[in-house]
């Protein structure tokens, strides 16, 4: 009995520091993407300022702003949601996600390819309307995932 109740307390003292190392683990990886969402977000704005007038017209602020986009984005950003870190306290990513993650995948991976086609407009001598439609393309990701993937407030 003795021994059953000291492995016990082995088991319980063993278990509980690996379960909150992996629960500040999923608060630093919840940290970073909220980091870079948010980064994403400052983006959007400055880009939309560009297109729709409000600033001047600057290639290296949609350089800038393309390159934040590119860096937040794709694969890497995806692994940011593991499972254990959906629908927890501080998050608004939807459990959704787990089950979708193909269609989650892909659309960070489209938000790459289009952040990365604006780049290169930017860099080369994209026409005016060529860069819009890129941004176009940009902004549509920011929205088709918000729709499915982020609660909503
Ligand atoms: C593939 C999915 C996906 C894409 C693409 C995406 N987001 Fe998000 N975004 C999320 C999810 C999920 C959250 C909620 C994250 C959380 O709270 O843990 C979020 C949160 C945010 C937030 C709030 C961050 C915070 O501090 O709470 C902002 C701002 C944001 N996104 C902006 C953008 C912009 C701008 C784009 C497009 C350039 C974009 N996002 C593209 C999934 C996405």
């Amino acid at each position: 009995m003795r021994i059953a109740v000291a492995i016990t307390l082995l088991a319980i003292g063993a278990t509980l520091p690996m379960a909150s190392a992996q629960e500040s683990n999923v608060q630093s990886l919840i940290e970073q993407r909220h980091q870079e969402m948010k980064a994403n977000g400052g983006a959007m704005k400055q880009l939309g300022g560009v297109f729709r007038g409000d600033t001047p017209y600057d290639r290296d602020a949609v350089l800038k702003a393309a390159e934040t986009l590119s860096k937040h984005s794709g694969t890497e950003s995806a692994a940011l949601f593991p499972d254990n870190s959906l629908k927890h306290s501080g998050s608004e990513a939807r459990i959704e996600i787990a089950g979708n993650r193909d269609r989650f995948n892909e659309i960070f991976s489209d938000l790459n390819s289009s952040s990365k086609e604006l780049i290169d407009l930017a860099r080369g001598n994209g026409s005016d309307t060529e860069m819009r439609a890129a941004f176009s393309k940009v902004a549509k990701t920011c929205s088709a995932c918000h729709t499915d993937f982020r609660v909503k407030n």
